[in-house]
């Protein structure tokens, strides 16, 4: 297996299984964490993720097939989505084009996620990936989803993308507005999460007004 990536929580590796290229997710033990304890964090972030990865694919939303889970090792063999960058590598090459069709795109992706109660967590643009040929987009990185019908944790995970976007991505405000108008023409009781989005900036503007 060829190592990938190096993240915070999680090495990625390429390799194949029965003959498809796969992807392999390790969540490594943290030395600094007590070790029965982190055994349990590791294992929950791992089973989230799968859960989550299962559920999409039923519901119909694009993400990695999971082919196999060890969990004593906390790995998740996955489909490789081959001939597919980050969104964000793709809205960094190409500064200054139009995006609003791959922000109708993520809108529609966020709508079919949050109709089926799936919480994603981190909905960056580093762990959405994007076809290079189709423009189709596919979602990863569940470990910090939960499954939720709440209008408050659903509004949490669009703040998350709001800040994500416009720290990585300057000048993105009518991007993330296209989002917005989006979800709200997919999703039932779309008016209580923006209520709840609302809500919740208004919380994080206080906070860096206190300091
Ligand atoms: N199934 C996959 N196919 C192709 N690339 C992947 C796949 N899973 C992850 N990657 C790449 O590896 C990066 C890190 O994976 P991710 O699941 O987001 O882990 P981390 O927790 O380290 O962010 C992604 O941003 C993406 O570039
Ligand atoms: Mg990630």
């Amino acid at each position: 297996m060829e190592m990938i990536r190096q993240g915070a929580e999680a090495r990625l590796y390429s390799t194949t299984f029965h003959g498809r290229s796969c992807i392999v997710k390790e969540r490594f033990s943290k030395s600094y964490r007590h070790a029965s304890l982190d055994a349990k964090l590791r294992q929950k972030r791992t089973s989230q993720e799968v859960r989550a990865l299962l559920r999409c694919r039923k519901a119909g939303i694009r993400t990695p097939v999971v082919y196999f889970v060890d969990n004593d090792s906390c790995k998740i063999y996955m489909e490789k989505l081959d001939g597919c960058t980050t969104l964000r590598d793709f809205i960094v090459a190409r500064a200054g084009v139009d995006f609003e069709h791959v922000a109708v795109a993520l809108g529609d992706l966020v709508s079919g996620l949050h109709n089926n109660d799936v919480i994603h967590g981190d909905l960056t643009t580093s762990n959405v990936m994007i076809d290079s040929e189709t423009n189709e987009l596919r979602v990863l990185d569940f470990g910090l989803s939960l499954m939720s019908n709440l209008a408050e944790d659903k509004g949490v995970d669009l703040y998350v993308l709001e800040r994500a976007l416009l720290s990585s991505h300057p000048q993105t405000e009518h991007l993330f507005q296209i989002i917005l108008d989006t979800y709200k023409k997919r999703v039932k009781k779309s008016d209580e999460v923006i209520a709840k989005l609302d809500e919740i900036r208004m919380r994080g503007r206080k906070r860096t007004m206190v300091g």
